[in-house]
């Protein structure tokens, strides 16, 4: 093979990832419109403050049909209906609106997270923020792309200069220990941000617009996509004590911190509580 040969997965990466693209943008066009009409069917999930609107429904429904018209063998997972049947080796992994409390609000941060994974390794990512259209790609082993630019996360190398985005769960029990878990770690860093879409945190630590990012309790339609896009970047994404990301905590941080940050994550019990 010539130097200049993409390999058959780089291949398959990039048809999966302009494919991706293609159902995130309209997607993302279709979350952003019915938001201009007017936030409609709004219900809660898994507690009180856990919203679920028409067009969190819709989007995911029209991502679905989309998938299962340009790749009928493929299986889907999404986060409001969940997996659908099927046995092939390619699996998408769907948010239709990711930040839906910002998207309540009418705050300009909620976004399509839309992944490709093949016998379960994400291989494809994109991630759209359908309020303002700013649009975050991967392939892996491709790289991570804000439009055309490639992404190289944060340089730094302090933990004590560090700029941290994380999230809470809906449920009060969980928020209080994320809570005790911020008041010592927050005189450990520079400072801590709080956005509400863990996809677009996840892609402004690959931009270096935050230096890092952790979470607990994210669901995979929350970080497949946005995973691979960090990652592609250069940062290193995990859990704690050497796990990897998963429900217990995702961790995205430029290798030179992720040891420092995950050590005292571990220290705080950042992956324990409810
Ligand atoms: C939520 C957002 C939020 C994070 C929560 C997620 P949703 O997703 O990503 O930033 O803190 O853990 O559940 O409910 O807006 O799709
Ligand atoms: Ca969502």
């Amino acid at each position: 093979m010539s130097d200049n040969t993409p390999d058959p997965l780089s291949k398959r990466a990039a048809e999966l990832l302009a494919i991706a693209v293609t159902v995130a943008r309209e997607a993302a066009d279709t979350a952003r419109s019915m938001r201009a009409e007017g936030v409609s069917g709004v219900s809660t999930k898994s507690t009180d403050t856990d919203v679920v609107t028409a067009a969190d429904r819709a989007v995911e429904r029209q991502v679905i049909a989309a998938l299962g018209a340009l790749r009928p063998g493929d299986t889907v997972l999404g986060e409001e209906y969940g997996g659908t049947d099927g046995a092939g080796s390619v699996r998408w992994v769907v948010d239709p609106i990711d930040g839906t409390v910002n998207y309540l609000y009418g705050l300009p941060q909620y976004a399509v997270s839309l992944a490709a994974e093949v016998d379960g390794v994400a291989v494809a990512g994109v991630v759209r923020n359908a309020a303002t259209g700013d649009e975050w790609t991967a392939t892996l082993g491709g790289g991570a792309y804000r439009g055309r630019r490639r992404l190289g996360g944060s340089t730094q190398t302090d933990l004590a200069q560090v700029l941290v985005a994380t999230g809470f769960g809906y449920d009060a029990k969980r928020r209080a220990h994320q809570a005790e878990v911020l008041t010592r770690l927050i005189t450990r860093v520079r400072d801590i941000r709080r956005f509400g879409a863990a996809a677009l945190d996840l892609c402004l630590a690959a931009e270096g617009g935050v230096d890092a990012y952790f979470e607990k309790g994210l669901n995979p339609w929350d970080h497949a996509a946005g995973g691979l896009i960090a990652r592609e970047a250069g940062l290193l994404v995990g859990g704690l004590d050497g796990r990897p990301a998963g429900p217990d905590m995702v961790v995205a941080a430029p290798p030179a911190i992720f040891g420092p940050l995950t050590e005292l994550l571990a220290e705080l019990d950042a992956a324990g509580g409810p």
